[in-house]
C-alpha cells in the first residue's frame, strides 16, 4: 500500500510535521509513504475563471493554471490513500491547504476528473501549535472540504502543542490501523 502525506506547514520540522512522521512510521511498517510539503510547491489561489464563478473545473475537470497542482493530483489519483496535515491558524487549515483544496474541490466535481479521488480513504490532521485552541473546528472545516471532493474521511484527527506527545502515540496506532485496513480493502 502507498499513501501521499499533503503537508499544509512551512516548517519541515514544525510540529505538523513531527504529527504527520509519527503517523508515517506506524504507516510505513506495512507500507510507503511519499510526503509533500505543499509550500515547496507552486500552487495559486483559484481564479473563479468564469462570470458564474465556475471555470474549466467543473466543463473539464481540470485546472486553467499551469502550476504544480495538476501534478499531485496524478498523485492523489495513483495512491491508495491521502493524509492531509495542517497547522491550525485561526482555528482552521492555513492557507497553503486550503488553497490546495479549494481547487481539488472544484475539478472532483466533473465525472470523470473524480475517478481515482471520490471514495478514496483519508485521514485529516490539524496541529494547534500556540495556545491550542481550534484545532476541532479545523478538524470540522477540513472534513468537510474533503468530503466535498468526494473522500471517504475514515479519520480526523486534532493535535495540540500540549498533547502533541500523546497524539503522536495515537498518530502512529492509527498508521499502522491504516495500512492494515488498507491491505483489507485490496483484498
Ligand atoms: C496565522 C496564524 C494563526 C494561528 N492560529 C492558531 C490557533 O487558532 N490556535 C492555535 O493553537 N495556534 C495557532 N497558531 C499557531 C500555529 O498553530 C503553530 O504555529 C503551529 O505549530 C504551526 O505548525 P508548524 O509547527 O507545523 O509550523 C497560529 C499561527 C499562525 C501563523
Amino acid at each position: 500500500m502507498n499513501i501521499l502525506v499533503i503537508i499544509g506547514s512551512r516548517n519541515p520540522e514544525g510540529k505538523t510535521v513531527l504529527a504527520a512522521d509519527a503517523f508515517c512510521r506506524g504507516f510505513e511498517e506495512k507500507g510507503v509513504a511519499e510526503k509533500i510539503i505543499l509550500v515547496e510547491k507552486k500552487i495559486e489561489g483559484c481564479r473563479q475563471c468564469d462570470i458564474s464563478g465556475w471555470g474549466l473545473c467543473r466543463k473539464e475537470g481540470r485546472c486553467v493554471i499551469e502550476d504544480d497542482f495538476t501534478s499531485i493530483v496524478e498523485k492523489i489519483k495513483q495512491v491508495d490513500g491521502v493524509v492531509f496535515a495542517t497547522p491550525v491558524y485561526f482555528g482552521d487549515m492555513s492557507e497553503s491547504m486550503k488553497c490546495f483544496l479549494d481547487r481539488l474541490r472544484r475539478i472532483s466535481r466533473n465525472e470523470q476528473a473524480k475517478i481515482g479521488i471520490a471514495e478514496k480513504p483519508v485521514i485529516g490532521i490539524c496541529v494547534a501549535g500556540g495556545g491550542g485552541g481550534g484545532a476541532v473546528s479545523c478538524c470540522y472545516f477540513m472534513e468537510r472540504v474533503l468530503m466535498s471532493c468526494g473522500f471517504v474521511v475514515e479519520d480526523m484527527i486534532p493535535c495540540r502543542r500540549q498533547n502533541l506527545e500523546v497524539k503522536q502515540r495515537v498518530l502512529f496506532l492509527t498508521g499502522q490501523w491504516f495500512a492494515r485496513y488498507l491491505e483489507q480493502k485490496k483484498g
